[in-house]
């Protein structure tokens, strides 16, 4: 190795694993130096490029806590981890879509048709649908944990005027496997930037922003497990979303609902908004 090169460092580099403990640890690094080495060939780095991303990497760390991680947002906003979910994805199954830093286990737990919106501000909304299979069957007893942001933006973790319980539930599907609840319509909202990312945004002329969303994983018995996100057709962020979470087979429409038995057995005010979505599980 002491004739190490532009030319034979690569090779040099992915040799030094020969001894790696797994077939699959010794892929991925082999593929990773690869295409690491080959970015920098190909976009001649600098020294001062290569300082630049390092100082990234440095501030990233500094800004890192139990609350905040600032790797996991910088995956985001190049869209990796939403590459890795579309990797993920099942054939026949709701597409997945990002996870993001909001969610707590040990959500209450909200009956089918129970209320979520309690004293929150914004518009109230309806959301309905079916936990199906593969098949289209409904599944009986899947759960559904789910979180939203309140209407400022926020979600509860960022918020102290917010009930730590505030806007999150976990729910267990009936015999027809279909969930119920109301709650308001959420906000577009910004990812952090008041560090690194926000510098990489900035410097890449882009926004922060997402388009409201709402957040569910849902499980069943014998199925793979479902984290994804459901969006709004009309959010003025639809085609920008900052984390690249937005999927086609992921919007609803909103419909204005006049439906008056549908208002007295849910307590809502006329005429209040409406969406439905069913998700599929893969087994
Ligand atoms: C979220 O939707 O909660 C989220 C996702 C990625 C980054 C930041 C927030
Ligand atoms: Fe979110």
């Amino acid at each position: 190795m002491r004739n190490v090169n532009s030319t034979t460092v690569t090779s040099a580099v992915v040799r030094s694993f020969d001894g790696a403990t797994g077939p699959r640890f010794r892929q991925v690094i082999e593929r990773l130096v690869h295409h690491l080495h080959a970015f920098a060939r190909e976009v001649q780095l600098t020294p001062d490029e290569w300082k630049a991303g390092i100082d990234f990497l440095y501030q990233a760390g500094k800004i890192s806590d139990e609350a905040r991680n600032e790797f996991i947002l910088t995956s985001d906003v190049l869209g990796l981890s939403s590459l890795v979910d579309m990797l993920q994805s099942d054939g026949g199954g709701t597409e997945r879509s990002a996870l993001g830093p909001f969610h707590a286990e040990g959500s209450p737990l909200l009956a089918v048709g129970g209320d979520l919106k309690r004293d929150n501000d914004g518009e109230p909304m309806l959301v309905r649908g079916r936990v199906m299979d593969a098949d289209g069957r409904p599944i009986a007893r899947a759960q559904l944990d789910f979180w939203q942001a309140a209407i400022n933006g926020l979600y509860w973790q960022q918020d102290a005027a917010q009930d730590p319980h505030n806007l999150r539930f976990r729910m267990i599907t009936g015999d027809d496997g279909a969930y119920a609840f109301t709650t308001v319509r959420p906000a577009p909202y910004t990812v952090p930037y008041d560090g690194p990312v926000g510098d990489l945004l900035r410097a890449g002329g882009r926004h922060a922003w997402r388009p409201a969303h709402f957040h569910f994983i849902v499980s069943a018995e014998g199925c793979k497990a479902l984290t994804t996100e459901v969006f709004f057709a009309d959010d003025r962020y639809i085609d920008e979303d900052a984390v690249f979470g937005v999927r086609e087979s992921l919007l609803v429409q909103t419909q204005l609902a006049t439906d008056t038995t549908l208002a007295q057995r849910y307590q809502l005010p006329l005429p209040f908004h409406s969406v439905e979505f069913d998700f599929r599980l893969g087994r």
